[in-house]
């Protein structure tokens, strides 16, 4: 049956940066994000016995080679196998911002194609397996099938069934929580996640201090969050980030996915909260940079953000709901 889904981007507050095992997708580092109300992916899956192969259609463009169709096709094959199903599917997505830019749209993209592609092939899966299924895509989209604030385990098991994400906070928890996204870049990144986190792992000798760190930062993050602690949130969700980038740009190649704008909206961030106007940055593998804020400085934040040459648009996100079926199809 013809099934479409949504799901929201998200960002994460400590990031998921390294794969203890590649085939399997699992994580070496448990990780926390906001799911963002703005920012989707509206996906269609129909399964067709007249099909000779997979169609995909993204943004309105066929992806008929590269690497987005091995993802592609290889995510279908999953399906395929859970469902005990040979049959070919049509399947056709939109996101509603940039792609490859910084702004998750791997993670919205794959957790409403696993929710689509696994309704649309007769199974019925629980958040957990849903979860698990999109983290086979993206590592991040296991999160993007959950609402609010979300917790990403890496678990510790081979076969990693521990290895999923779950919301412990939902969008209607912290209603005074903002993250303004600017944008201030549309190129596509030139290093993917998967190759730099892959490279910083086997040869950034900062990645094991990271890695240690991280792990530490996300079960803090998760009771800063509880407690609605905004200072406490944005102070550790900055320094995670640098610390990220930190082993990024310490990678053989070295990765750089700052703009000079991204350091002067850094700079600013730090200056205006010096003045008494608190936000706190956070920025992933892209120039764009993403400022946590509560909503009585949400305007003069934004005001003040317009002003610097560069920043090309600002989008202003709350927690956003977690992956839903919906009647509206794209063809
Ligand atoms: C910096 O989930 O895009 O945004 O699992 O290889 O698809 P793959 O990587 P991806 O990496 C996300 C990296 C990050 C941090 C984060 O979202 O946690």
């Amino acid at each position: 049956m013809k099934t479409s889904a949504i799901a929201h981007s998200n960002i994460a507050l400590t990031k998921y940066w390294g794969r203890r095992d590649a085939k399997l997708m699992l994580p070496d580092n448990s990780s926390v994000s906001m799911t963002l109300d703005r920012f989707f992916s509206h996906t269609t899956v129909e399964f067709d016995p007249k099909l000779k192969s997979d169609l995909f259609v993204l943004n309105h463009k066929s992806i008929s080679g590269g690497n987005e169709r091995i993802e592609f096709e290889r995510f279908m094959n999953r399906v395929r196998s859970m469902a005990h199903s040979s049959l070919f599917c049509r399947v056709e997505s939109k996101n509603n911002f940039p792609t490859a830019a910084g702004l998750a749209s791997s993670a919205s993209g794959f957790a409403a194609l696993a929710l689509a592609s696994s309704k649309a092939a007769g199974l019925d899966l629980s958040g957990k397996e849903l979860s698990q299924l999109a983290r086979f895509g993206s590592g991040s989209a296991s999160r993007s099938v959950f609402g609010g604030f979300v917790e990403f385990n890496a678990g510790i098991k081979k076969d990693g069934s521990d290895s999923f994400a779950r919301s412990f906070a939902n969008e209607a928890f912290w209603p005074d929580f903002r993250m303004i996204v600017s944008i201030v870049s549309l190129e596509r990144k030139k290093w993917n996640s998967r190759i730099g986190m892959d490279a910083t792992r086997t040869s950034s000798p900062y990645y094991p201090a990271w890695n240690k760190t991280a792990n530490a930062d996300t079960k803090k993050i998760k009771r800063l969050i509880q407690k609605k602690d905004f200072s406490g949130v944005g102070k550790l969700a900055e320094s995670n980030c640098l610390r990220m980038h930190a082993s990024m740009m310490t990678s053989d190649p070295a990765l750089f996915y700052w703009e000079p704008v991204t350091l002067e909206v850094i700079k600013s961030v730090i200056k205006w909260r010096e003045e008494g106007l608190e936000s706190y940055f956070t920025i992933d593998a892209g120039p764009q940079v993403k400022m946590l804020c509560l909503k009585k400085n949400e305007r003069a934040l934004v005001k003040r953000l317009n002003k610097i040459k560069g920043v090309q648009k600002t989008v202003t996100c709350k927690a956003g709901p977690a992956a839903r079926i919906i009647t509206e199809h794209l063809f």
